[in-house]
């Protein structure tokens, strides 16, 4: 089982888009674990993105991410980094299939609704500078882990 980060970029939520993002991800059957809204600080969004330090968007990146509250979540579920990132979508507009999140409702590099951890590295890295461990609730079982419980385990 895998946990990766997500955010919803400041443009989900003043889209009003919230919802529609999360369902995506619960009707998939991942499990979310963490999630709250917040401010991301100057100093967080640095760090989140320091990989990306130099590159001619950076600071456009930071602006943005620091430039109203965005929605963290940890996902947990069965591949979910490279499956989060498959529902994600492209980071080039024109690349987003239709059907993915940032094809169905964005067509910009900066203003591209969400963020998805692209790596198990990244993941660790990015849900630990979100969240504290106990913030995370694993705790219950999904609808799908309960069904999956009744036939013995079958995934
Ligand atoms: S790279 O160069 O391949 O490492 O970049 P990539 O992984 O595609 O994107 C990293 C994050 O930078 C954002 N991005 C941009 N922002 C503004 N302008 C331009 N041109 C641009 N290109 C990429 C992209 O949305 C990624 O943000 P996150 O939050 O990780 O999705």
């Amino acid at each position: 089982m895998e946990r990766t980060f997500v955010a919803i970029k400041p443009d989900g939520v003043k889209r009003g888009l919230i919802g529609s993002v999360i369902k995506r991800f619960e009707e998939k059957s991942y499990k979310i674990i963490g999630l709250k809204m917040m401010n991301v600080s100057l100093e967080t969004a640095s760090q989140h993105y320091a990989e990306h330090n130099g590159k001619p968007f950076y600071q456009t990146l930071i602006d943005f991410i620091t430039s109203g509250p965005i929605i963290a979540m940890v996902i947990e579920g069965n591949n979910a980094i490279a499956g989060v990132r498959h529902i994600v979508g492209s980071t080039k507009p024109d690349e987003a299939d239709v059907g993915t999140i940032r094809g169905d409702y964005s067509s910009y590099s900066t203003m591209n609704i969400i963020h998805a951890s692209d790596s198990s590295q990244s993941a660790q890295r990015e849900l630990h500078l979100y969240f504290r461990e106990e913030e995370l609730c694993s705790n219950y079982k999904t609808m799908f882990e309960i069904i999956s419980d009744e036939l013995g385990g079958i995934k």
